[in-house]
């Protein structure tokens, strides 16, 4: 096994079980040190332990790696940044941030309570935004700094009683899209992963347990840490299969005029046609593309 993050420091968010373990795990085994974080709580975000996080740092010792427990809560601006100053403290930097920690609280949009929708959020998109603020300026000062959102199938292509999740998954490949051009002067990369594993989270799917073992994700979890890996990535990933997801723009039309409202309903086939579609570099372009259309319509 290749040593590939020796010397490195990692904080990986809900690490006590499921995937979250899986890549503290093989991070440790490759030379890193890393946080295992967890709140140790129910699938629904209920309750809490310490034992969760304290079982995995047993694991990584007794393999002979470094590791330390934190059952900060990704919620918890001021237990994340506390985190934050032990692992410096404690090892004097931070290379890599694995943002994981998730719950679910299904239901249809119709029974859906905002309260399960705002607990949803909050985990996820918050909780990955509090972790992320709060290593931002210690990798920045390093100018470097590899940092990972889970997002999820659920969000970017949606999933009947995951409002709540999925918007929250979708939130985080917003995110990842803008820090990974704020960061890129620093060297921060930022990519999002988006895992199928058989885990507590999905137990109840029926999903074969074997075949969707959470460890064949890692491997794609692990490029995008590593000193080589892309930026403004969306991995997907699952039962050794890896794929990438874009968020594109197709080549459109141009229609103006007092009948444009008929016409975008006339030409929607045109304007659909994914012939020749682009992955725009940052959200100006699409506004450049369109004015681009203007003006070659005047001249
Ligand atoms: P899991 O339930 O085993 O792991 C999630 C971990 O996050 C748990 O150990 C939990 O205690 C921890 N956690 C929850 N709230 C926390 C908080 N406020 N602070 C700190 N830790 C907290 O489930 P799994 O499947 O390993 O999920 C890992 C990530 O992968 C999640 O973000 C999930 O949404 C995502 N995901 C999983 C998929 C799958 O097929 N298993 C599919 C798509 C996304």
């Amino acid at each position: 096994m290749s040593d590939m993050f020796k010397g490195q420091v990692a904080i990986v968010t809900g690490a006590g079980g499921g995937l979250g373990r899986e890549h503290a795990l093989a991070l440790a085994a490759r030379g890193a040190k890393v946080v295992i974080n967890d709140l140790g709580g129910s699938r629904d975000g209920s309750g809490a332990s310490q034992s969760a996080a304290e079982a995995v740092v047993d694991e990584i010792r007794a393999a002979g790696g470094e590791a330390m427990a934190s059952a900060a809560s990704v919620t918890d601006f001021a237990a994340v940044s506390q985190m934050v100053a032990d692992t410096m403290a404690q090892w004097g930097r931070i290379d890599i941030l694995v943002n994981n920690a998730g719950i679910l609280r299904d239901k249809s949009f119709a029974k859906m309570e905002l309260d399960d929708f705002r607990l949803v959020m909050d985990v996820h998109l918050m909780g990955a935004v509090n972790c992320t603020k709060a290593v931002w300026d210690i990798m920045r000062a390093q100018n470097y700094g590899r940092i990972v959102m889970t997002t999820s199938s659920s969000g970017l292509f949606g999933n009947f009683g995951q409002s709540n999740y999925g918007a929250a998954k979708m939130a985080l490949v917003g995110l990842m899209q803008t820090l990974s051009i704020e960061g890129a002067k620093n060297d921060i990369r930022v990519n999002c992963l988006a895992p199928t594993a058989h885990t507590r989270m999905t137990e109840d799917l029926g999903l074969p347990l074997e075949a969707l073992a959470p460890a064949l994700v890692t491997p794609g979890l692990l490029h995008l840490v590593s000193p080589d890996a892309p930026t403004r990535c969306i991995l997907a990933a699952g039962a050794g299969g890896f794929e990438r997801a874009y968020i594109t723009l197709t080549q459109g039309d141009f229609i103006t005029g007092p009948e444009a409202a008929e016409q975008v309903a006339a030409r929607f086939d045109k304007i659909s046609d994914r012939t020749g579609e682009i992955v725009p570099e940052m959200g100006a372009a699409q506004g450049m593309i369109e004015l681009t259309k203007a003006q070659s319509a005047q001249g």
